[in-house]
């Protein structure tokens, strides 16, 4: 037995995680700033100077599910394997349709994966990054072949439109990314290099960004509202405060990037791009000033979509390979942090 187990860590040794396909789902409605000027007391230069969003998109029809099923379709043509392939299905997500059954297993019905074990990973705005990690945990370990990772999120459902602190920063989203196992043939390495997945749950950081649900228990729901002071803290509505997670990330960002850098003997000049939750532009510039950046390494898109949670890294990375901006042997870095606080990091040789 100690033969067998010992004979199946070599097997690890030779398996590769790659991306094979990745797919994203956007709505078709979009809000611009202005419009936000009409209903809250807020700017258009308010809005694009502290956050770097000038439009979002808003989801009026589909479920979460369908949006990640959407985006899982397209990962999977680009992938060009069928639903049937699909061993694993892991869905990320803050707004989930249901608390049971889990986003993956909807997302599993809705594409017709039938020969897939499916759950949900609970890592907020580094949901993605998790998942990744996982995926690829089970591709090594030769347990799984072909894994789905989906994220997506309809933000723009559990924002107050009336708070302005809060309804300009959100949009709605969904994307893919699908794993394959690859043997690895030991000429350059390629797929999922490492991940550093880490949590910094202390003192009042777990309820630095929360969305509670209906089952809270009372007295817990008390201890909250006398800890924070916090009108915002009702069951259904996304309460952040923004000051504490942007200090919390601009520190984090850059010591996940190096620790994940560290793990493969890397430099940051090794890497073309650094693909990262698209939560504030502010963010994304401080990395690009502690590294002195050429800002081409840092792509956004938050200008466009706004946040819509851990599915901003899988959509972003989706329009870099659907525009063909990364080649075969790229080494790109997938970055996210979040409720929890949760942060953390995948390094990726396409
Ligand atoms: N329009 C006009 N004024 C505004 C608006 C708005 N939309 N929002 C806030 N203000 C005001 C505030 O009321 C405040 O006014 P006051 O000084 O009179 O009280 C002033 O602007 C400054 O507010 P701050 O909160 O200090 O503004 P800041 O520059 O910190 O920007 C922001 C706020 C954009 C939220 C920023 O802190 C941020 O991006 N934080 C990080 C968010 C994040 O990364 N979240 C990630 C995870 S999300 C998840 O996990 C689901």
């Amino acid at each position: 037995m100690l033969i067998y187990e010992y004979k199946k860590v070599k097997i690890i040794n030779n398996i590769n995680s790659v991306v094979r396909g990745t797919g994203k789902y956007l709505p078709d409605f979009i809000i611009e700033n202005k419009v936000f000027e009409k209903i809250i007391d807020t700017s258009d230069e308010w809005i694009v100077s502290h956050t770097g969003i000038s439009e979002r998109r808003i989801e009026q029809e589909k479920s979460n599910f369908e949006m990640m099923g959407e985006a899982a379709k397209i990962a999977l043509k680009n992938a060009n394997i069928s639903p049937h392939e699909i061993d694993l299905i892991i869905a990320s997500t803050v707004t989930a349709d249901y608390s049971f059954p889990a986003s993956a297993c909807l997302v599993q019905n809705y594409i017709g994966a039938d020969n897939a074990a499916s759950f949900d990973v609970s890592a907020a705005c580094a949901g993605a990054i998790f998942a990744v990690d996982l995926a690829d945990l089970y591709i090594k370990s030769g347990r799984m072949k072909n894994v789905l990772v989906v994220s997506g999120d309809l933000m723009t459902r559990c924002v107050d439109f009336n708070d302005r602190t809060l309804c300009v920063l959100f949009g709605d989203g969904a994307g893919a990314i699908l794993l394959s196992a690859e043997e690895n043939t030991g000429e350059n390495q390629r797929g999922v290099l490492a991940s550093y997945i880490m949590s910094d749950c202390d003192g009042d950081k777990p309820m630095s960004i929360t969305l509670r649900s209906k089952t809270t228990k009372k007295i817990f729901e008390e201890e909250t509202k006398e800890f924070l002071g916090n009108p915002h803290n009702i069951n259904g509505l996304m309460y952040m405060n923004g000051r504490a997670v942007y200090q919390f990330a601009v520190r984090t960002v850059t010591k996940i990037i190096d620790e994940v850098l560290k793990k493969v003997n890397m430099t940051i000049s090794d890497v073309k791009y650094i693909v990262a939750h698209q939560a504030n532009k502010r963010i994304l510039d401080a990395i690009v000033d502690r590294y002195n950046l050429d800002p081409e390494k840092m792509p956004m898109n938050i200008d466009k979509y706004a946040n819509f949670s851990s599915a901003t890294v899988s959509v972003l990375l989706h329009e870099l390979a659907e525009n063909n901006k990364i080649q075969r042997g790229d080494v790109i870095i997938l970055v996210g942090f979040g409720s929890g606080l949760v942060f953390g990091a995948n390094i990726i040789r396409w």
